[in-house]
């Protein structure tokens, strides 16, 4: 559920709202391309998890890539839940929006030394540490600063998440985590360290997964592993089974957050064991929509295309991932008007970047004319974060909306701010 829905404005047309906030003027206001979150959307995302989980300990730390707009780590802060940070880029942010540094998990596969000082030094939930070769980086930067790193381990299941090969994580050929023997071997390592402390265990699957089923393995098989370790005296106080859990973009059916956790929840009563997770999608995604604006109609040999002014640049999925994300008319059209220019046609949209892999969304029956308002709905996830400035594109600005009110959370880019930090050879540099 989100809280993006047609309501009838004031010349009687349906049109997009986002909470109480109507999408064409929010896009006359501030201009297309725009990034649109709602706060709303994003709480009650948050509120199904910290329901799902009940009273049962746990943490939930929401996975700051998805989106890492200081607003929305902001709300995330201010619901009391902990985030998953993966750079120290990441952890700056979740200080400046104010989270707690006691509530980040920090997980990746390439941290630096420099990032883990920092992370110590503020003091961290726990590192996830996902190779030998970083677990003794990690021992050696917390014995040098005197302190103790708290560790997790994080595993490789070997476990089929059935999702997009680029998003799944949990498969031997990724280079995700670590076997279950080479996590033998870094337990022993990290419980005779003095500057190491052996919290946890975490695993990450992958992403958009719409079963419980391979969640629910996954546990099993880290759940052996606990009861493994114990028996050798080292005991584990919590586990991390990460992000992963679907989204419907458009006809999937993932498990609701809270039969998902619950699910997770059912199987850990009476093992003591603390739950972490970490959403990103499914908290963001439907929170937020790209507004995009049609410029130009065009037809190549049969094939319709709308040229609107976002792309690629914008919005990545669907041409990294062939993703499918739901684009509607922000203003439904009149169509039986005669309008000058309207089409209805099987259109692919595409941006104005010079690559035949921008495009929004292919074959989609539309009925459009110039200057139409286009959202693109599930983009508060993986959407803003994986922009870039390709083709020298300025960067969308983003707006959150609560209630009736809404924000520029980030101003839109300045063509001059784009090569602000660059310079050309001085003269005297003589060429060939
Ligand atoms: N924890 C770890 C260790 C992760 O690597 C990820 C995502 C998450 C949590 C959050 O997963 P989520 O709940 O969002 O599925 N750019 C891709 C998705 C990449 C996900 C990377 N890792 C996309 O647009 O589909």
């Amino acid at each position: 559920m989100d809280h993006f829905e047609y309501r009838t404005d004031a010349d009687g047309r349906r049109t997009l709202f986002a909470e109480d906030c109507n999408v064409a003027e929010l896009a006359k206001a501030h201009g297309t391309p725009c990034y649109i979150y709602s706060a709303a959307t994003l709480t009650r995302h948050v509120k199904a998890y910290l329901a799902a989980l009940g009273d049962y300990p746990g943490m939930i730390c929401y996975a700051v890539k998805a989106n890492s707009n200081l607003a929305v780590l902001n709300v995330m802060a201010r619901l009391g839940i902990g985030f998953d940070i993966v750079s120290i880029g990441e952890l700056e942010r979740v200080l400046a929006a104010g989270g707690q540094a006691d509530r980040m998990v920090f997980s990746g596969v390439g941290k630096q030394p420099h990032e883990m000082r920092r992370a110590l030094e503020i003091g961290v939930y726990c590192f996830n540490v996902e190779s030998f070769a970083e677990l003794r980086a990690l021992a050696d930067v917390a014995s040098s600063m005197n302190k103790t790193a708290r560790v997790s381990v994080r595993v490789n299941p070997d476990v089929d998440a059935g999702t997009h090969p680029y998003i799944s994580t949990g498969l031997k050929e990724n280079k995700f985590g670590v076997s279950f023997d080479d996590a033998r071997a870094m337990y022993r390592f990290a419980a005779d360290h003095s500057a190491l402390e052996v919290t946890g265990i975490d695993c990450h699957i992958g992403s958009q997964i719409t079963q419980t089923a391979p969640f629910l393995d996954a546990l099993e098989k880290v759940l052996a592993m606990i009861d493994e370790l114990a028996a050798q005296g080292i005991s584990l106080t919590h586990i991390d089974l990460g992000g992963g859990l679907g989204v419907q973009y458009t006809t999937e059916t993932p498990p609701h957050p809270r039969d998902y956790a619950a699910a997770i929840v059912k199987r850990l009563q009476g093992t003591g064991l603390k739950l972490l997770l970490e959403p990103g999608r499914s908290i963001a995604a439907n929170a937020g929509i790209l507004v995009t604006r049609v410029e130009y109609l065009k037809e190549n040999q049969g094939r319709h295309f709308a040229l609107v002014d976002a792309a690629m640049n914008d919005l990545i999925r669907p041409s990294l991932y062939n993703a499918h994300q739901q684009i509607i008319p922000v203003t439904e059209p009149i169509v039986d008007a005669a309008e000058a220019g309207r089409r209805e046609a099987e259109f692919d949209i595409v941006g104005p970047v010079c690559e035949s892999g921008d495009f929004l969304g292919k074959q989609r029956r539309l009925s459009l004319a110039h200057g139409d308002l286009l959202a693109v709905r599930s983009a508060g996830a993986y959407g803003f974060v994986m922009s870039s400035n390709y083709n020298t594109r300025a960067r969308a600005p983003e707006i959150m909306v609560s209630g009736s009110q809404h924000f520029v959370v980030r101003q839109r880019e300045k063509i001059a701010d784009l090569f602000a930090g660059e310079q050309v050879l001085p003269e005297q540099v003589t060429l060939g």
